[in-house]
Order: structure tokens, then sequence, then C-alpha cells
């Protein structure tokens, strides 16, 4: 499990709200957020790069059969997972920041060998390589960040993370575009080097996260990091509180299996199971193949996943706005329904086989356009929310890296499986198979997932520990 070290991400609320406008402090914020933004959107981009680049790949090496297509795309997803839970342990044990920096080796090294593989097979390894890259990104730059921003910026930063991998599906599919005409998916793989570079230099700049420090009883550093980051009252409160913390033992595996934590390690583990299984990486890696197929030309098919990128982006813009205003409830059961009603179009518009003419082709467009930007508005950014939140600080690095974990593996079971269940059931069954799914996750999400909004971590680990979920939605 990652640790319990990620457990005190948000260890230090009582100083919410007190402002400091200290300018120094200011800018190692802003440094902060690009760095996370940098890992959000290598994970952004190495994973919807593909979508583009399978039309010119499959091709390539004599030709892909869909199964070939298949795990180019979905070995990422199994390196992802790897990556994810060592990340969490390596961090644990030599900090934070080389974890990160070696992360940005690993992805140049990883894009390199996928820009310049002489064979499939070494296609398939880089791919593996750059999703050991991604999964250690996705847990460990927001564990960073979360442990050195201050916590009045922390919310905030957790759904900046998600607006950065949706803008780095879109500058993939940009890329993609971009290079259609030049059928050079090599260059489409390797532009990710340059985010990935960017990413080493700006760690550099970056001192360790001052609670892996305290953990460590380095506690002079810690002080010296914190100077930099906090106003000079909060410091030593802080360090006191991290050092109690960290004296608690570690949770264990079992801790995750108690009564009391239990139910919501459900919720996390359902919601990434749910945000993976109603479809949205099938439409972000398989969309332009898919309307290739339907008789879309290249162009068309790639400028239709742009836009579809575009409104992913707008739509998660919106989200972040309306996050902390109308709750988290609101905007995923809103948006979850309004996957299940894109779901739908799309597949209908299947109904008369897999070529896509005049209002079908239309209809086909619309229903995957409502589906993306209902993803984005709701299950895309509240699943990472949720997850931060809800749970208690002695379990909630462990428990996160699990969600998060469960999401890699959801995501690769239906990545792997999409193309040849198409060849199985047709388009529309799987559309209609993902319908049926996302109303499944509707009615679990109506019934059992807690509102979190406007209440701090502590109230929430107190008021999840005591109230059946239900209840608390009326909180
Ligand atoms: C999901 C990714 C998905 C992305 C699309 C994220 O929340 O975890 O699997 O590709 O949203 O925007």
């Amino acid at each position: 499990m990652a640790s319990a070290a990620g457990g005190f991400v948000g260890a230090h609320r009582p100083s919410d709200g007190q402002h400091s406008d200290s300018r120094a402090i200011r800018r190692h914020v802003i440094v902060a957020s690009g760095i996370t933004a940098l890992g959000g959107l290598l994970f952004g981009y190495d994973t919807g790069v593909v979508s583009g680049a399978l039309l010119f790949l499959k091709t390539d090496f004599g030709g892909l059969s869909s199964f070939q297509q298949e795990l180019v795309t979905s070995l990422l997803l199994v390196g992802a997972a790897i990556g994810a839970l060592g990340a969490g342990r390596i961090s644990d044990r030599i900090g934070r920041r080389p974890t990160v920096l070696i992360t940005a080796v690993i992805f140049v090294a990883g894009v390199a060998l996928a820009a310049f593989c002489p064979d499939f097979y070494t296609l398939l390894a880089a791919r593996i390589i750059i999703g050991l890259a991604v999964g250690a990104a996705s847990m460990v730059v927001p564990l960073y960040i979360g442990e050195t921003a201050p916590p009045k910026v922390r919310g905030a930063m957790v759904s900046l993370n998600q607006l950065a991998i949706t803008m780095g599906i879109l500058v993939s599919y940009l890329a993609d575009y971009g290079l259609a005409s030049t059928k050079n998916w090599r260059l489409m793989f390797g532009l990710a080097a340059i985010p990935a570079v960017l990413l080493f230099i700006g760690m550099l700049t970056q001192k360790e996260s001052p609670h892996w420090l305290i953990m460590q009883g380095r506690d002079d550093e810690a002080r010296k990091v914190l100077s930099r980051l906090r106003d000079p009252k909060d410091i030593e409160p802080e360090i006191a509180e991290v050092r109690q913390l960290s004296s608690h033992e570690k949770a264990t595996t079992k801790d995750l299996f108690s009564p009391a934590i239990r139910p919501l390690l459900s919720i996390g583990v359902l919601l990434a199971v749910f945000q993976q299984i109603t479809g949205i990486n099938t439409v972000i890696y398989y969309a332009p193949t898919l309307l290739q197929g339907a008789g879309f030309g290249d162009n068309a098919a790639l400028l239709a996943n742009v836009v579809n990128g575009a409104v992913n982006v707008g739509m998660t813009l919106v989200a972040i706005r309306l996050l902390d205003r109308v709750g988290r409830r609101v905007l995923l059961i809103t948006g979850t329904s309004g996957m299940a009603v894109g779901m739908f179009l799309t597949g209908f518009a299947f109904i008369g086989g897999s070529t896509l003419k005049g209002g079908l082709a239309v209809m086909a467009i619309v229903g995957l356009l409502l589906y993306t930007g209902s993803f984005a508005i709701g299950l895309g950014p509240v699943f990472w929310l949720l997850i931060a939140e809800i749970y208690p600080l002695r379990v909630r690095g462990a428990a996160m890296s699990m969600a998060t974990i469960a999401n890699w593996a959801a995501n690769f079971v239906v990545t792997i499986s999409f193309l040849t269940l198409i060849s199985v059931i047709s388009t529309l069954g799987v559309f209609m198979l993902f319908g049926f799914l996302t109303m499944v996750a509707l009615t679990y999400f109506i019934r059992k997932v807690p509102e979190t909004k406007g209440r701090s971590l502590q109230q929430l680990e107190h008021d999840l520990a005591d109230v059946p979920a239900p209840l608390q939605r009326a909180a």
C-alpha cells in the first residue's frame, strides 16, 4: 500500500482560512501547481495519444490485428497499475522528490523507446515502461503537492489535476490531428518527452516534502522547507501535528477492511470501477478508430476527436467552478444521467450496422459529445476528489492507493476487450451494455455516495465514521 504517509495530506486544517499574502509563498504555490499540471498532463497525453496513433500504427509492422491494437493501447495500463503501487512504497522509502525525478526519467526512456522502436514487441515494452511512469505520476505527484501546498489551496489542486489530465488528452489529440498528414505516429508518441523533461527540471528546483522529512526525524530540514511555504506562526504547530500523527502505527491492510473503513473503501473502489466500466476510455482511446470504421476519413475522425477533447476540458472547467457550490452529488448524479443518454444515443446510431451516414453519423457524434461532457462534469473529477476526501487520515494513503489501482485495473479490462467485444456483440451491443452499466452506476451513486461539500476533512472523518452513508446526504 502506498503509505500512511499519504495520510498526512490534510493534516493541518486548523490553519485553513488564514490568509497569507506573502509573495514568496504564492510563488511556491504557483510552481507547485505547475508541477502538478505536468504530472497530470503526461498522464493525459500518454493515455490519449494512442487514439490517433493507432490509425497509422495499425498498417505498420505488416498490419496489426484488433487484439494487437488492444495490446498497444492497454499494456500501458498494466504498467500504470504497477507504477501506482510501486510509487507509494518507493516514495515512503526514498522520499517524494527523488521518486518524481525517477518517474520523469522513466517517462523519457519509455517515450524514446516508443518513438524509435524497431519492432512491434519493443513498442509493447515501451508502452509498459511509459505506463509505469504514468501510474507513478498519478500517485506521487498529487501526494507530493498535497503535502507541500498550504491547506487552503489543496482542494483546488485535486481538481486541477483532473483538468491537467484532460488538457493532456486534448494536446495529444491536437498532435495526432496536426501530424495526421505525415502519418508519423513515432513523433506523436515522441512529443511526450517535452513535458517529461520539464517535469524533471521543474522538480529539480523543488525541495523534499516537509511532511516526509518530519517522518524521517529530519525536523530541521523540514523547518527550512516550511519557512518557504508557510506563515512563520503555522510552522511549529504543523511540525508537532505531523510528528504526532506519524507516531501512530502505520495502517495495515487489515485496518482497511475493518468494519469502520470497509464501507468507505467500497465506495472508493466502486467509484473507481464504475468510472471505467461505463466506457469513458473506449471513447478517449478508440473514438477515431470507431469513426474511421464507420466511414469517416482520417482527418474527419481526428477532428471530431479534437472537438471531443475540447468538450472534455471545457466541462471539467465548469465542474471545478460548480463542485464547491452545488456539491459533488448533484454533479455526479446529473453527469452520470447524461452519460447514459449519450451512450444510448451513440449506440442507436449503429442500429443499421457499423457504417454511419447522414443523420445517424450526426447522432453518433452528438451522443459521444454528450457522453464525454457529462463524464467531465461528474464522474471524472468527482472520483478523484472523493477518494482524497472520504478516508480517515491514518488510512488515507493506503485507501487512495487501492482505489487508484482498482481504477487502472478496471481501465485495463475494458480497454483490452473493447475491440474484440465489438466484433462479438456488435457496436450497438457494446454501447447498450455500457448504457446499462451506467444506469447501474447511477443507482449506486444515488443510494450510497455521501456529500462532502463544505465540510473539513476532520469533520468528514468524524461524520463518515459515525453515520450510515444514506443519512449523511441530508447533512
Ligand atoms: C480518468 C481517466 C480518463 C480521464 C478522461 C480521468 O478521470 O481516470 O481514465 O481517461 O478522466 O478525461
